[in-house]
């Protein structure tokens, strides 16, 4: 079998442990031969796909970002040439089926295509773990790393300073990442998109912290609202209404050294939470990930996405992926909330 593999949406941690584990798989077990299609759709749609060899995946685990390149390209828009032009470059190639490891848009085009017939296999991929139909997506860890280690870093300058720290992490529709940077950190506030409280919550937060001689430190996801009025949103929207890095956060900061009185810096950390080495956990994860992804190939189980339950690897339908949005429910914050402040 010849096999396709592509990497699409936001990179992230662990995208490199993927594909090795499953070309490693795939090359010993079952003699199958890859190609590497060049960020992500795009690589379909222009065709720009390059022999995979089993030697390119030597080392990868622990290699951040992904080696075939990303792109937010979809094949049905615009003029791309929808599931058709897939099935040419497919054919040129000999190419008998398509691993796509992505997010949630990443793996509705995949429905779209096997519903047109494409036979394909999907692997999820956020860090913001998102996604409902798998307990955890690698990557979540790498980013929750990141911010529990930026949130220990910023707490040294804060104390010093006496200073209020409100630092942004990723998490346009969820709060997970938030939650446990926040948690693991110690933050005395964390504030969640699906959650939204009063400034004066907050305030009451910071100063209460204060008031025991701590520095207080925010933690905020960037599709956080404050619940008493829509100053955060409106300043907080990039050009396509999406949350905007940075927006929350720098809008938040002096709402809350103007009510407060305590000085307060702002720390976006962006990017950063999807660069570098992916975690241990991770590199486990993803490389569960691609092997299983050839068994799923193998099965011919196209149409469906491997997915984490419990302690098992397992695959789940497409569409059951793509359906729910995996939010923090309102007990995971109120047990955190008790430690606030
Ligand atoms: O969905 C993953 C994510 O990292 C979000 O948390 C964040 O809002 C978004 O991607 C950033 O996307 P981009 O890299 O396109 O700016």
């Amino acid at each position: 079998m010849n096999i396709g593999i592509l990497t699409a949406g936001g990179d992230c941690p662990g995208l490199n442990a993927v594909i090795r584990g499953a070309v490693m798989k795939g090359d010993r077990i079952h003699g199958q031969t890859f190609l590497g299609i060049r960020d992500g759709w795009r690589g379909l749609v222009e065709d720009d796909v390059i022999p995979l060899p089993r030697h390119e995946v030597r080392g990868l685990s622990r290699q951040g970002g992904t080696i075939l390149g990303t792109s937010r390209v979809s094949p049905f828009r615009g003029d791309a040439g929808g599931a058709e032009r897939v099935k040419e470059v497919m054919a040129a190639h000999a190419m008998d089926a398509i691993i796509a490891i992505g997010g949630e848009g990443t793996l509705t085009v995949a429905r779209m295509l096997y519903d047109e017939g494409v036979p394909i296999v999907g692997v999820p991929k956020t860090i913001d773990n998102d996604l409902s139909a798998t307990d955890y997506t690698f990557g979540f860890d790498t980013a929750v790393s990141i911010a529990t280690e930026s949130v220990d870093r910023l707490r040294t300058t804060a104390e010093s300073h006496h200073r209020c720290m409100v630092v942004e992490v990723m998490g346009r529709h969820v709060g997970w990442i938030a939650l446990h940077a926040g948690l693991a950190g110690g933050a005395h506030a964390v504030l969640v998109p699906e959650v939204p409280v009063t400034l004066d919550q907050v305030c009451e937060w910071v100063e209460s912290a204060r008031d025991r001689g701590r520095a207080p430190l925010v933690v905020v996801a960037e599709g956080f609202t404050l619940e008493d009025g829509d100053i955060i949103a409106r300043d907080a929207v990039d050009g396509f209404g999406r949350p905007r890095l940075g927006g929350v956060g720098e809008a938040l900061g002096p709402l809350i050294e103007e009510r407060t009185g305590i000085e307060t810096r702002v720390a976006t950390l962006g990017h950063l939470q999807r660069g570098g080495v992916p975690t241990s956990y991770d590199r486990v994860l993803a490389t569960r990930f691609g092997a299983a992804a050839i068994d799923a190939v193998v099965e011919r189980k196209w149409g469906t996405m491997v997915s984490l339950r419990g302690i098992d690897i397992e695959t789940v339908d497409l569409r059951s992926a793509t359906t729910e949005l995996k939010v923090v429910p309102r007990h995971r914050w109120d047990e955190a909330a008790v430690l606030f402040g």
